[in-house]
């Protein structure tokens, strides 16, 4: 379709990959970008570098959790530190107790705290927990919501054409065609529902009364773009599973440590029993939290829910989450001001550009994460987000590629920021937005 820039090195490795490595991607999200993924060498700050010798802005930041960017100094001087004593012990270290305080100090719901490697462990602990405490089995899942990859919650994400998920009034649960292996009895668990409404909540704790452990949702949903929950609408989860006697979790993997040290729920004053999280905990290291109040967790300290796990707490882990921690608390939490900020900047710049260019683009998000999607219209759930022009996103994301700017590869179309972005960075990258759309506007889509 016009000029693309070639990566032959990049092309070239990926065909190898094909030979040995599945897929040739660790993660399947990372083989949709066009015009195949990059491999890396590289990053530093806010920038990545491929081995075709390309420099890229870095937006994309490993799916989120580089909150301090690439190679923070302050987080690499910790992690080697640690690296002299040790790394996993099979044993309790002192970190644990520290990273587990600054937890506990920083997440409303938190009185007491354990650790994951992944968000889709720290997830499926939750839901072991929530079972536990109130004796039933059933959840509720949301439509769109993405908790993960096991089979109990990877269903009714991201339907196919042709898939039939129901009415908002009646929603089917939908197991995915496009994986096969997922075991169709976990839907005889849950219950899945339209977000942003209410009504389909009441309804489910009428229609199975005492049989529903918890709600398990995203305070922001941010897996189908990223969409504010309506005013009123956590509050009314928060209610609704007080009053049936069930569960509220928050799952925070993406919101947490973000747009607010507390998460969603400091920034939007509800709070949930239950949090997993935190993509931006290790800033790059693989760990995860899970935590409640003191009552609720006396089932994992009286060992009524078993918790395992050979990596889980590592003290390198550990190591780099109290130094992230530690980062992000400093001079009230400038870093998580800055980047809402500047993320809130480049939301009203960008919607400024595409206005300019007569491009309809629905940018949604609180700032330090936000989303560019090609849709005229207000996106409240996953249905709501379906009818996005999926084209324009792919051309628009490998346009900004061909100019050095690395973002989302598929039609969700998240950018993060990280305290690595510089006002210089910001600035750059706004001008080539403004190319990008000139370029597009230009192209008959
Ligand atoms: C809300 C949410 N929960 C859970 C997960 C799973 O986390 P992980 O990829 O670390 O297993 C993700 C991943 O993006 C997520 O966005």
């Amino acid at each position: 379709m016009g000029n693309w820039k070639e990566y032959p090195q990049s092309r070239k490795m990926y065909e190898k990959a094909q030979e040995v490595f599945a897929m040739g991607v660790g993660s399947q999200v990372q083989s949709f970008g066009r015009p195949h993924p990059l491999y890396m060498t590289h990053g530093r700050g806010s920038r990545l570098y491929d081995v075709d010798g390309n420099e890229f802005t870095d937006y994309l930041l490993n799916y989120g959790p580089l909150i301090l960017g690439h190679c923070p100094q302050v987080l690499h001087d910790a992690v080697r530190e640690q690296l002299d004593k040790g790394t996993a012990f099979g044993e309790p270290h002192p970190l644990q107790i520290e990273v587990s305080k600054l937890l506990v100090d920083a997440i409303p719901c938190f009185e007491m705290v354990n650790f994951n490697n992944t968000g889709s462990e720290a997830v499926q602990a939750v839901l072991r927990l929530a079972r536990a405490v109130t004796g039933r089995t059933k959840f509720i899942k949301f439509e769109g919501h993405y908790h993960g990859w096991m089979d109990n919650v990877f269903f009714s994400f991201h339907p196919d054409q042709g898939e039939d998920f129901g009415s908002r009034a009646e929603p089917k649960p939908v197991i995915h065609g496009y994986s096969k292996g997922v075991a169709r009895n976990v839907l005889d668990n849950v219950v899945v529902l339209p977000w942003n409404d209410l009504e389909g909540v009441r309804n489910a704790f009428r229609n199975h009364r005492n049989e529903i452990a918890a709600i398990l949702t995203e305070p922001i949903m941010s897996n189908c773009g990223i969409i504010m929950p309506r005013p009123g609408y956590l509050e009314g989860l928060r209610q609704l599973a007080t009053e049936n006697g069930a569960l509220l979790i928050f799952d925070e993997t993406i919101t947490g440590l973000r747009g607010a040290l507390g998460g969603a729920q400091e920034s939007l004053g509800v709070i949930p029993d239950i949090t997993c999280g935190f993509k931006a905990l290790g800033g790059g290291f693989p760990i995860f939290a899970y935590g409640a109040s003191r009552e609720i967790m006396q089932v994992v300290s009286r060992r009524q829910a078993v918790h395992a796990g050979t990596f889980n707490g590592n003290a390198i882990g550990c190591a780099a989450a109290k130094a992230v921690l530690t980062e992000l608390k400093k001079d009230n939490c400038a870093i998580i001001r800055r980047i809402n900020d500047i993320g809130k900047h480049m939301m009203e710049e960008i919607g400024a550009l595409a206005k300019k260019h007569g491009i309809a683009v629905r940018i949604q998000g609180p700032g330090s994460v936000f989303c560019v999607s090609f849709h005229e219209h207000e996106i409240w759930d996953m249905r709501d987000a379906f009818d996005q022009e999926n084209e324009k996103y792919f051309v628009f994301r490998e346009l900004l590629l061909d100019h050095g700017i690395h973002i989302f590869p598929t039609e969700k179309g998240l950018w993060y920021l990280s305290a690595a972005h510089t006002d210089e960075d910001i600035s750059n990258t706004l001008r080539i937005v403004d190319k990008v759309f000139a370029i597009m506007k230009g192209m008959s889509l």
